[in-house]
């Protein structure tokens, strides 16, 4: 009785190992958890002021589909501050968080069985909303040695006639890679040649540890005409539960994907999008605390790797993610089907620790654990880790 489209996606990775973690710890079993996706930082208190306040005013009725007005200042104003890019008004699509802008933006510019290019490892949901919407994901094979950061030969040997975009995460979910202005420009430059959109997924852009970001549509007139950047509040202000993102895109796009999210959810909570102006326009502070916070645990994090031999991590340059190469245990798991999902339940089972298998990214020798979690948490997961390899050994 289901349609189709539901059997041609896997239920989320992430969400499963949620739900698992939560059934242990409703039975009152203590669970380490690296495995969240989400600041573990609360949002700031000013940004919480400003909904209640939005409420207490009664900023409760309906709104613009596209997004509030004073909002849309506030983004117009942080993109040409942060970003160096000036976009107008009517370029600017608020959303009920970055999952929602992407899905906006695939409704926009796929039809049937156009392929976006997803280069691996991808943020989890970015295929199975491909697929849901009728596309077809057409994979990149990245290389670990460019921090798996996709080349530009590599995706000039992947574009057909069906082509219609390709997603770039920058910086990466789950890697942490951030790609430098060179790299994207030779990215960008074949994206303008074969005309194919990009969507510029900047979620983590504010979580980096050098100032070196550079967000896609600043790079020329052209790459912003075919760029429709990502981006929400969800990380940089800690606001996951508020369901907040937009888009930055050209007019026509936004003209699209405006009428199609007003058919659908109307816009996002009007409550939310008050919050959030206060959030872009006063929080720059309580970001870059943040930012201090996870750039020590990245630290601590790459130090304490070194000293397990039997893994390698990819050194994150950005986000709150590290990616760990664990295929020096395959031996271990001869007749494995996945060994990044044995591994995780061995680690969650029998060491109640909960990290991500690579397989939800779409690389099976890997992990990925967090360092959004309170450094006695990540010391005593990565201690967890350090247990059960010793006792693979043994
Ligand atoms: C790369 C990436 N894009 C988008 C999202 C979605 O963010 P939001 O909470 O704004 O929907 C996430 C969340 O984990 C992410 O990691």
């Amino acid at each position: 009785m289901l349609a189709n489209r539901t059997s041609i996606i896997s239920p989320s990775v992430t969400i499963g190992i949620s739900t698992k973690v939560n059934e242990l710890l409703r039975q009152g079993i203590e669970v380490t958890s690296l495995s969240i996706g989400e600041p573990d930082f609360y949002t700031p208190d000013k940004v919480k002021d400003a909904g209640i306040q939005a409420i207490k005013d009664n900023k409760t009725k309906y709104d613009a589909a596209s997004g509030l007005l004073e909002l849309k200042r506030a983004i117009i104003d942080k993109l040409y501050r942060d970003n160096k890019v000036t976009y107008d008004l009517d370029e600017i699509v608020i959303s009920s968080g970055a999952k929602h802008a992407i899905t906006n933006a695939l409704l926009a510019i796929m039809n049937p069985n156009d392929e976006i290019i997803i280069p691996k490892p991808y943020w989890t949901s970015y295929p199975e909303m491909v697929k849901l919407l009728g596309g077809t994901p057409v994979f990149v094979n990245t290389q670990e040695a460019n921090s798996f950061k996709l080349q530009p030969e590599e995706l000039r040997a992947l574009v057909s006639d069906k082509t219609k975009a390709i997603f770039i995460t920058n910086p990466s979910n789950p890697t942490g890679a951030v790609y430098t202005k060179n790299e994207l420009e030779a990215i960008v430059q074949i994206c303008i040649e074969k005309r194919i959109y990009i969507l510029a997924d900047e979620i983590y852009e504010k979580i980096i540890f050098s100032d070196d970001f550079t967000s896609i549509a600043s790079l020329s007139d052209l790459a912003k005409d075919i760029t429709i950047t990502i981006n929400g509040l969800s990380k940089s202000a800690s606001m996951t539960g508020w369901r907040l993102g937009y888009t930055a895109s050209n007019k026509k796009l936004a003209k699209a994907m405006s009428a199609i999210q007003g058919h659908l959810v109307s816009h996002p909570s009007t409550i939310s999008q008050w919050a959030a102006v206060e959030a872009i326009n006063h929080c720059e502070e309580d970001t870059q605390n943040m930012v201090e916070t996870y750039h020590k645990r990245r630290d601590a994090v790459i130090k304490m790797f070194e000293e397990i031999n039997e893994l390698s991590i990819i050194r994150p340059e950005g986000a709150f993610y590290t990616f760990i190469n664990i295929s020096q245990l395959r031996p271990y798991f001869e007749n494995s089907s996945s060994l990044s999902i044995d591994v995780c339940n061995k680690l969650l089972d029998e060491y109640r620790l909960a990290v991500v298998p690579g397989i939800a990214f779409g690389l099976d020798d890997y992990i990925r654990i967090t360092y959004a979690a309170d450094m006695e948490t990540i010391v005593t997961g990565i201690h967890k880790i350090k247990q059960f390899i010793q006792d693979l050994q043994s």
